[in-house]
């Protein structure tokens, strides 16, 4: 049998999966780390916190399974997209990379629209200048604090990082590139008229691969540290939810599917490219060669539901620790003792800022409609619904674009739970369907890996090969226009407020 391994570098943690060439999990191994938030909006996490949790796991799947490195074929990485990591000439990290959620560039933003012009930055990026991607993140370091900016020689995204460490070369692919907006995503190659107009060299930049090709093998140094031998090969892997779509079988027109995880993504496949003129989703290219997907994204989807454990949920986290369960698995009973609607409390999830639909890095949480009688249950369905109605957000501009995502699937942390994937079924009007295989992105570039090694001719044919579909969630016909009513008010909460979040950001 040959076993390939998915590194998914998240943004709680690292989840390490080793997987047979039939999709079989054979180990898995998770490593938590910081997220650090020096202010308000920020966001940033330590690379070598990233390096250690991706050769530590490795590791413990190799200890844990007892197979032979050898009959290791080949390793897929996927990661948090957008993050900036900058490496000096002797590639020692210059400091903390800035993240994906980190909302501090909105006057670079601005910078790169003046620059570039907004109509060319649409043709060629496929997207609006927007705070959550690397370019403004790179001119914000160039504003703020020139010196490191002076040292910086590489700059790599934080799969891409790790890659580094484990293969020695720089490189990344194309749907991770896609969130630098620096890449021309209809031509799948760095834009030179981009790099140009904003003054950023090349040459600093990684070699740009397709998601499943070969781009460097294992080091003698890394393959000690990860109990495997050098020379296996590392493919591209692919952003989070570009492996996720892998990793669920979502590599054809007409499939999509919903994630909530740290944040929340509707994505859907296309193989001709579409652009949203406004820009309320991405346009990125996919893991499959050749194919682009569009993607909504609620920044603060599984992170809200973190927010409330952490901060008010105590006895339901000791309760489950007495009990050896999941706190969230006692929340979402709670949930289930409250109605839609959650007795007339509504929730905006903007605690990042938020993108689909509003692009509005000033956007911030809300509560609307708090009475006496309101309980944590309450608050909670409301945070889960408040989730899901930002998620219909993103479906509704998919709709509006006319393209098809009739066939959706849910996967991520919040995928798993059953009272989620009903809300998601009853506010889509559709069946909501499931994967049997919970690891999403890491199953996604293992995939990828197995393409890359030549164990599968291409990634439909392996995902043909490797996925098998779980449970369906249908729609509860009187819940839609329960969840509908609701749904309606909500779409009218943040235009009310947009003047007051600005009004706040500048308090
Ligand atoms: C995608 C995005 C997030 C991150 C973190 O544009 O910002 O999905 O990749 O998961």
């Amino acid at each position: 049998m040959r076993y390939v391994i998915g590194i998914d570098l998240g943004t709680s943690g690292t989840k390490t999966v080793l997987f047979d060439e039939t999709g079989q999990v054979i180990a898995s191994h998770t490593i938590e780390y910081p997220l650090y938030q020096p202010q308000n909006g920020y966001a940033e996490q330590e690379p070598a916190d990233w390096r250690e949790a991706a050769f530590d796991t490795v590791r413990a799947v190799m200890d844990k399974s007892g197979i032979a490195p050898a009959d290791v074929k080949a390793i897929g990485l996927s990661g948090q997209m957008h993050g900036l990591v900058m490496l000096d000439a002797e590639n020692r990290v210059l400091r903390r990379s800035i993240i994906w959620c980190d909302q501090r560039t909105a006057a670079e933003c601005a910078e790169i629209t003046e620059k570039v012009g907004a109509d060319r930055l649409m043709a060629i990026t496929a997207n609006p200048a927007l705070t959550g991607f690397t370019a403004s993140k790179i001119l914000w370091v160039r504003n703020h604090e020139p010196d490191i900016y002076a040292k910086c020689r590489h700059i790599l995204l934080p799969k891409d990082y790790v890659r580094f460490c484990l293969t020695g070369e720089y490189a990344t692919e194309v749907s991770d590139a896609s969130g630098m907006q620096l890449l021309d995503i209809p031509g799948r190659c760095w834009s030179d008229e981009v790099l140009e107009k904003l003054g950023i060299d090349k040459a600093m930049l990684a070699k740009v691969y397709e998601s499943p090709e070969i781009t460097g093998e294992l080091t003698r140094e890394a393959a000690e540290r990860c109990g495997l031998i050098p020379g296996i090969p590392v493919v591209g892997g692919a952003g989070d939810n570009a492996a996720a779509a892998v990793g669920t079988g979502v590599v054809r027109d007409g499939k999509a599917f919903t994630t909530i995880g740290t944040s929340g993504v509707v994505f859907a496949h296309t193989s001709d490219i579409t652009i949203d003129p406004k820009g309320r989703v991405h346009t990125f290219c996919c893991a499959v060669p050749g194919a682009w997907h569009i993607m909504g994204v609620t920044q603060g989807a599984g992170l809200s539901l973190k927010w409330f454990r952490d901060n008010f949920c105590a006895s339901e986290k000791e309760t489950a620790a007495l009990m050896g369960v999941d706190p969230y698995y006692l929340m979402d009973k709670a949930v289930q003792e409250s109605p839609i609607g959650a007795n007339r409390l509504l929730y905006l999830p903007y605690l990042m800022g938020e993108r689909t639909p509003h692009l509005n890095p000033d956007a911030r949480g809300v509560f609307f409609g708090l009475s006496a009688m309101h309980t944590k249950r309450d608050m909670l369905r409301a945070v889960m619904e408040g989730v899901t109605y930002s998620l219909r957000d993103c479906v509704e501009v998919c709709r509006e674009m006319g393209v098809n995502v009739s066939d959706m699937m849910a996967c991520g942390g919040g995928g798993t739970s059953p009272v989620w994937r009903q809300m998601l079924a009853d506010l889509y009007g559709g069946p909501v369907g499931t994967v049997a295989s919970k690891e999403g992105p890491a199953l996604g570039v293992a995939i990828l890996a197995m393409v890359g090694a030549g164990i599968y001719p291409s990634v439909p044919e392996a995902c043909d090969a490797v996925i098998r579909q779980g449970t369906v969630q249908e729609p509860i016909a009187e819940n839609i226009p329960a969840y509908e009513t609701y749904y309606r008010l909500y779409t009218k909460l943040y235009p009310a407020m947009r003047e007051q979040f600005k009004a706040l950001a500048a308090l």
